[in-house]
């Protein structure tokens, strides 16, 4: 039984400076999503490609797909919404009642290692409900009191590097888990950021596995740089 995934792809990339959405921004002369849809349909486990395009791009997004053979049952393409929670939920609702496990991952992490996507997809199939890859954090990091830009923040504590981990996606799910804590999010304003963590805001369990330092977010501009490197180093 094969996997479906999300791919939220309807951000404006205000962090990454003025131009097209983040998505469609090129790396090695290729859109950031088609990279990220190409990583996942190598995926043994993954047998449908759900993008969620921004909400006056979807044409557009569509005919690039097409433009890079990527086009077919196997990947389809709806509009995304204000949030990423938003289009994540959009997404899940244009996948196929039979499917059971469902992977989301960002258009911003466009350079995710195979080997990746295959984990979480096996370690959802051996029975965890929500899988998370993730690596170890290189700095320390400190929890500080927010201040207005530019104002010192005193440190509230530093919490032990060692029980800390950066996630990444694709994170895997059980359809129905992930489903239910989407509609339980309309009724609730959160703070989550990612979707294993509106599983834990509604008390579920979520394991962390190995992720992979390729498959860090490109949300900056040095991280393009990052990618272009890295993309150059695979194509040598
Ligand atoms: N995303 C989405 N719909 C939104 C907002 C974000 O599908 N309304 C997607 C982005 O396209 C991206 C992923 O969620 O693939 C991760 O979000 P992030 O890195 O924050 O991208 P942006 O929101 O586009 O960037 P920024 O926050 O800098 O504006
Ligand atoms: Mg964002």
């Amino acid at each position: 039984q094969l996997a479906a995934a999300v791919v939220p792809a309807a951000g404006r990339g205000e962090r990454l400076g003025p131009g097209a959405p983040k998505a469609l921004r090129e790396l090695g002369g290729v859109p950031l999503l088609v990279h990220a849809v190409r990583a996942l349909a190598r995926s043994r486990a993954v047998g449908l490609v759900v993008v969620c395009a921004p909400p006056d791009g979807v044409a557009e997004v569509v005919g690039l797909l097409d433009s890079h053979g990527l086009e077919g049952d196997d990947v389809r393409v709806v509009a995304g919404g204000a949030t990423r929670q938003e289009s994540v939920r959009l997404g899940l609702a244009a996948i196929p009642a039979d499917i059971r496990v469902v992977l989301v991952h960002d258009a911003a992490r466009p350079l995710v290692p195979v080997e990746v996507v295959d984990a979480v997809a096996a370690a959802v199939r051996s029975g965890h409900p929500a899988v998370v890859p993730a690596v170890p954090l290189a700095d320390t990091v400190k929890r500080v009191e927010p201040q207005p830009a530019g104002a010192p923040e005193p440190v509230l504590d530093t919490p032990d590097r060692s029980t800390l981990r950066a996630v990444q996606t694709p994170q895997g799910f059980d359809r129905a888990a992930l489903h239910e804590v989407h509609l339980k999010a309309l009724t609730e304003e959160t703070s989550v950021t990612d979707d294993a963590g509106l599983i834990e805001h509604f008390g579920g369990r979520v394991v962390v596995v190995p992720g992979h330092e390729e498959a860090f977010k490109v949300t900056r501009p040095l991280d393009l740089v990052l990618a272009e490197a890295v993309l150059a180093r695979r194509r040598a």
